[in-house]
């Protein structure tokens, strides 16, 4: 089986740079690409904050804060990044041409016997193995937001992956502290996201029906079904073009009206309301990140 000590995680945006953080803190060397200066010096920043509080409460030792970020190197090179990388976790953007072309590029630069993972949430393994020449050392391995903190991670078999890139998977998600689930049949949408869009697309339906507010739909979830946050707020957590890009992946895919996503969430997503990290979505948020109101439209 692959012995995995260093790790390649493509992407330092919320979902990337989290899960970077996650494998460094497990003792693995952790190499952070992206095609942005700016995004990687703003994800570095976000952790040190992050993780700082960790040392403040005292659930981390400064020694141990600082060993992890001495696992951890952030660049704009992929080729130096991934020449001696042992797996590769790609959370780039949500679109299935940059990951194709992304794969191939890993495919050339990654030693042979490097696992390539994809954390997509809607983009099932063989749409993306097929622009490598390893597709039986290709799966998913997908997180959720927010990655530092939440345990489930979802691993899913392609038609042509192997048994012995599943095993190294799931052993590496329990390496992390998290707790893997194994879908045996790739599916759209995976487990979670596939349940968890139907509950968006009936909070979508009310809103747009003007049957409830954004705020009533939340509250009713939080308080009556005991989620701990409403699809609103949710949404605004883990980014509306997120949400906007998969639903818009899984309506290519069927052809079916009822995966159209919904016109509001396309509208703001055009209008770069994304959520909390552009201070605006279904809510409005302060520099801090408080929410501080609804973000009326029209
Ligand atoms: N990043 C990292 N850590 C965060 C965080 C963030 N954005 N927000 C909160 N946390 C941490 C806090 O530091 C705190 O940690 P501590 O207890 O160790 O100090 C812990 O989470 C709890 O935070 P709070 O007390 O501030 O707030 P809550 O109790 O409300 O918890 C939450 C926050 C964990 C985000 C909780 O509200 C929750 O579980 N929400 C639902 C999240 C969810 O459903 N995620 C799945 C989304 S779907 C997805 O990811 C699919 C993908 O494909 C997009």
């Amino acid at each position: 089986m692959t012995d995995i000590s260093r790790i390649l995680v493509v992407g330092s945006g919320a979902m990337g740079s989290q899960i970077a953080m996650v494998c460094a803190l497990s003792g693995y060397e952790v190499r952070v690409q992206d095609i942005s200066d700016d995004s990687l010096a703003r994800a570095e920043a976000q952790l040190r904050a992050r993780i700082d509080r960790n040392v403040t409460k005292g659930r981390l030792t400064e020694a141990d804060r600082d060993a992890a970020f001495g696992r951890m190197t952030f660049t704009t090179d992929l080729a130096a990044a991934a020449q001696d990388v042992d797996f590769v976790i790609e959370a780039a953007i949500e679109k299935l041409d940059v990951k194709r072309e992304l794969f191939a590029r890993l495919d050339e630069l990654c030693p042979e016997h490097a696992i390539l993972t994809s954390n997509s949430s809607s983009f099932i393994p063989s749409r993306i193995a097929d622009a490598t020449t390893r597709p039986d050392r290709v799966c998913n391995m997908h997180f959720f937001n927010p990655a530092l903190v939440m345990k489930c991670v979802e691993v899913v078999r392609g038609e042509a992956t192997s048994d012995d890139t599943i095993e190294a998977t799931v052993e590496l998600t329990r390496s992390l502290g998290k707790l893997p689930v194994l879908l045996d049949k790739e599916i759209n949408g995976f487990v979670a996201n596939r349940i968890l869009t139907e509950i968006r697309r009936e909070a979508m339906f009310l809103v747009d029906g003007g049957y409830a507010s954004p705020e009533a739909v939340d509250t009713a979830c939080r308080t009556a079904l005991g989620h701990p946050m409403g699809p609103f707020e949710l949404q605004d957590l883990t980014g509306l073009d997120i949400g906007y890009y998969s639903q818009l992946g899984r309506f290519e895919d069927s052809g079916d009206p009822v995966d159209k996503p919904a016109e509001s969430l396309a509208e703001r997503v055009e209008a770069g309301h994304l959520g909390r990290k552009t201070g605006r979505g279904w809510y409005v948020y302060d520099a801090e990140g408080n929410k501080t109101g609804v973000n009326r439209w029209n």
